[in-house]
């Protein structure tokens, strides 16, 4: 049975709409079978909160720097509002989901990114993915919120496509989609040309040179991340397209595909 992680992103999300057609295909189609995870960002609603209490963030490599006032509004915006509208949306649907956080369980172990360079970012050192087979196993799906717990018990914020890349690896999930608000990997990010395919090494090289930058540089590593665990398909696309998730189960195509090698290439370790 196949193991699908999604990645909606806070730049597609429907806010408190109820039109959601990207929630629905997902609802429907986990009805037709299958184990599902959702692990949502929310990038946009954080800012508004943000900005609600006169705050601001800055961005380094696509990363929110997270200073202690921000870390208590992304854990609230995330786990309070985004992950729970998330749930509900698809229990409306018929689709019996649990919103959980990546502190539950100490789902996703962390540290300081970059030793601190980033305020209260994490990477992630360890995932356990006990609570989400258990969630499986019962016939959930899980709703993810990326948030992480240091070995000192510390909260963490990790970047959500960082976290989905590294929760399908270690879930074994066979494909992986990081659903945004651009329909796929760009020549650059104020290029209309979408890449269809590219390799770890040419996603890596993209960062490297500047043609990916904000937040297309978490999409990528994570990319690269899930490939490396094991992910078979990884898909860049948009969460606007309709009809989006069943094109890519079918293996149509559909905004960016990341593969290991680029088929007949040889593989130079
Ligand atoms: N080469 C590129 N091709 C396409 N998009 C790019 C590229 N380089 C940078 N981007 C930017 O990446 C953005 C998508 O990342 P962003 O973090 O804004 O959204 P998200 O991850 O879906 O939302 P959230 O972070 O809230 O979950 C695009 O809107 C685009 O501006
Ligand atoms: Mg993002």
């Amino acid at each position: 049975m196949d193991k699908i992680v999604i990645k909606y992103g806070g730049s597609v999300q429907k806010g408190g709409s109820a039109a959601d057609g990207f929630l629905d295909e997902l609802a429907s189609l986990a009805h037709t079978g299958g184990s599902w995870a959702v692990v949502h960002g929310g990038g946009a609603e954080i800012s508004e909160w943000l900005k609600r209490v006169g705050h601001t963030s800055e961005f380094k490599n696509g990363q929110r720097i997270t200073d202690d006032l921000t870390l208590a509004v992304v854990e609230m915006v995330l786990c309070g509002r985004v992950g729970k509208r998330i749930a509900r949306h698809l229990a409306a649907c018929g689709v019996r989901a649990a919103s959980v956080s990546g502190e539950d369980d100490r789902m996703l172990v962390a540290r300081p990114l970059d030793r601190g360079e980033y305020g209260h970012v994490g990477e992630i050192e360890t995932v356990n993915t006990g609570l989400l087979t258990a969630l499986w196993e019962q016939g959930y799906v899980p709703v993810v919120a990326p948030l992480g717990v240091g070995a000192d018990g510390r909260v963490y914020n990790i970047n959500a496509d960082v976290a989905a890349g590294q929760i399908a690896g270690a879930l074994g999930a066979d494909l992986l989609v990081l659903a945004t608000d651009v329909t796929g990997v760009k020549e650059s990010a104020d290029s209309a040309t979408v890449i269809p395919e590219l390799t770890v090494a040419e996603a890596m090289a993209m960062i490297r040179t500047g043609c990916a930058v904000g937040g297309m540089i978490p999409k990528l590593t994570s990319a690269a991340v899930a490939i490396a665990g094991g992910v078979r398909t990884v898909v860049i696309a948009s969460g606007e397209e309709p009809g989006l998730l069943a094109r890519v189960m079918q293996g149509q195509s559909a905004g960016t595909r990341i593969v290991g090698n680029r088929e007949g290439s040889v593989h130079h370790a």
